[in-house]
Order: structure tokens, then sequence, then C-alpha cells
């Protein structure tokens, strides 16, 4: 069941928000002992990246488009580094509406620009960075009257608290600490919001630090002044001026939390950890927090023994090319046994190494 079923009785519905619904959500929390084993620590992966349209974005995004129908929208809009405009793309081929995806040119992944152009909406490269495209979505909203599916509509926050309430649910209570990745600021301040509610239902004893990552090149939140020319291979958190800045520093400084920022080097590596030994690919952005985490563990800022769990905030998959920039190539061979078999023992020959 989608999250507007599962959490009905929790999101802003009313008898005329239609039954938006891709089955996204109930996303696995996978764990990752051989990693967690390497920190130290007991460790939680939140996988975003099996949603439908490969992100944690479809949660708020479904109840942004319901809210947006309901409201009798004709058309979408956003501005994206690329999952944002992925999703919304997603959800308004299937509920027919057309929409309008703004992107940075040439910096949004490959999978995620494929995706957005085979859902059928228009896409827009911008010559700027993504926090320009965004002031220009804005700007054509208001003009066109099209429903502005950014993290600046307040469902898209609403909708994203789904993921904080899943995981009290499979853990039966929050963890130690919440690690995620920050671009524009508004999934952490999300999570926040979640655990808070849950806290205050009594569906939760406690409140987890919130513990935010940042690339080194795109670091706002972690220097303290906006970044006029952000940087990084992790192009889905390649931003600025986030929007909701204000609200992911309270929900850092009310959880006792910290923003600690990873470079290039730092994230490809973690994907690289995460896959080899977590079997879990997740894209660039979604590794700033292993990456993070590896690093708080050689400060010795890493407590032992306690429980983390990541948001693994979109699939590997999407970034083909920063993954292929690291990896080897096959191993190619004719088409006899000999060849195969040689392969096979030189390859049992290195890992025995
Ligand atoms: N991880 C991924 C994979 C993302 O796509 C994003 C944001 C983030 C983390 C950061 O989340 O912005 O809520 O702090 N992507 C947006 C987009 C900006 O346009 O797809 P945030």
């Amino acid at each position: 069941m989608g999250i507007l079923v599962r959490y009905a009785s929790l999101l802003p519905l009313t008898a005329s928000t239609p039954p938006v619904n891709l089955e996204e959500g109930s996303t696995p929390l996978a764990a990752l002992p051989r990693v967690g084993e390497r920190l130290g620590i007991e460790l939680w992966g939140k996988l975003e990246g099996c949603n439908p349209s490969g992100s944690f974005k479809d949660r708020g995004m479904v109840l942004a488009v319901a809210k947006a129908l309901e409201d009798g929208a004709k058309a979408l809009i956003c501005a994206s580094t690329g999952n944002t405009s992925a999703s919304a793309a997603s959800y308004a081929a299937a509920a027919g509406i057309p929409c309008f995806v703004l992107l940075p040119a040439g910096k949004v992944a490959l999978g995620k620009l494929a995706q957005a152009l085979m859902y059928g909406a228009t896409v827009i490269a911008v010559r700027g960075n993504f926090d320009k495209a965004l002031e220009l979505a804005r700007q054509a909203a208001a003009e066109r009257g099209c429903a502005m599916v950014n993290s600046v509509n307040p469902y898209r926050l609403w909708g994203q608290r789904t993921g904080a309430w899943e995981i009290c649910e499979a853990l039966g209570d929050a963890p130690d600490w919440h690690a995620i990745p920050v671009g524009n600021a508004g999934n952490i301040s999300a999570y926040w919001a979640g655990y808070t509610e849950y806290k205050r239902l009594g569906r939760a004893a406690k409140t987890p630090r919130m513990m935010g990552f940042q690339a080194e090149g795109a670091a706002p939140l972690v220097t303290g002044k906006p970044c006029p020319a952000p940087e990084t291979v992790a192009t889905a958190i390649r931003i600025g001026s986030p929007v909701s800045a204000s609200l992911a520093r309270a929900a850092v400084s009310e959880s006792g939390g910290e923003f600690n920022s990873v470079t290039d080097e730092e994230i490809l590596s973690a994907q690289r950890l995460l896959a080899s030994l977590g079997g879990i690919f997740a894209e660039p952005a979604s590794c700033a927090p292993l990456a993070g985490l590896v690093k708080l563990k050689a400060q010795n800022r890493l407590p032992e023994g306690i429980k983390v769990v990541m948001v693994l905030t979109g699939n590997g998959l999407k970034d083909p090319d920063t993954a292929m920039g690291q990896v080897g190539r096959p191993l190619e061979i004719g088409d006899s046994l000999d060849d195969l078999l040689g392969v096979m023992d030189n390859a049992a020959r290195g890992a025995a190494r």
C-alpha cells in the first residue's frame, strides 16, 4: 500500500484528496553487519532507492501531487538536481497532467535525466546551478499558475516524515543517531518532524541525534554561509543556498546533532565500501553519511556500539557514469571454456592474495 493509505490518519487528507498511489514508501530497513562491524556500531540502511522512481522523493511527491490535484492544478513545475524531477515527472504521468522540470545544465546524473524524459515531462536545462533554477521555477509557477512541487511546498516535507515513522516501527523505537545527506535541507527537517511527532504520540520513546552530512564543495550548513559556486561529484546535493536551512539548523540543535562535511574522495570510497561490504549500491549523495561515519570513527568521535540508521536516499543505478569512473572493466574473453577457467583461476588467486 502507498503512504497515503498506510499513514492516512497522520497526513492532511480530505474526502476530496485523490488517492494517488505508486506503492511508494514501506522501503526495507536493511541491517549492514559487515559495514557496522568495521565501524564498531549497529548500522542500518533505509533503502530509499527502492521507491518507485528510485529515491526518497516519492514520499513527499505523492502527497504534493495529490494536494495539487485536489486544488485543481493543471500542471506541475519543479527545479531539481535530478531526483525531484524524476519523481515529479513520474507522478505527473500517472495523474495525467503536464510537468515542467528545470535542471542545472550538464550537472544531472544520466539515469535521472533519462527518467524525466521517459516519463514525458518537459525537461529544461538551465545554464546555471540548482539555486538559480529554483528561483526561475518559483517565478514561472507564479506567472503561469503551475503547482510548485519543490520542498518549498509544505506537503513534500509532510510526506517525507513517513520515513521516520517507518524506521521507528521497524526498530521498535528511534535509533541513537540518524545519519542523512543534506542538500536543500528538506529531508533532515522532515525526518526530525517525523521523529518528534512519533515521540509526542507515544509511538517512540526517544528521538535520535540528527547527523547531517554535506559535500565539502557544497557545505553551507557546515560553514554557516551560502556557497555561491557549489561543486561536488554528488550532484544530488550540489546546492549552495538550502531552502530549508533554518529548519535543518533547528533539527540539528534540538536533537543534539551536528553537521559535518566530507570530500568527494571520501564519498566515493564510502560508495565502494557500502557496495562491496554491504551489498547495497547507492548513489554518491546517499553515501555522504557513511563517509561521515568513517571520518568520525577515525577522529574517535563515533561512540562504540550505538545504533545508527543511514538514509540511503537514492539508487546507485541513477548515476552509472560516476560508478564506472571508479571501477574496473569486465574481463573480456573468447568463447572457450579454457579462457573462462583461466580468468576465474586468476581472479581466485587475486582474491586469496
Ligand atoms: N540525496 C539525494 C539522492 C537527493 O536527490 C537529495 C536532494 C538529497 C539527498 C538531499 O536532500 O535536499 O532534502 O536535503 N535532491 C533534490 C533534487 C535537491 O532536486 O532531487 P535534501
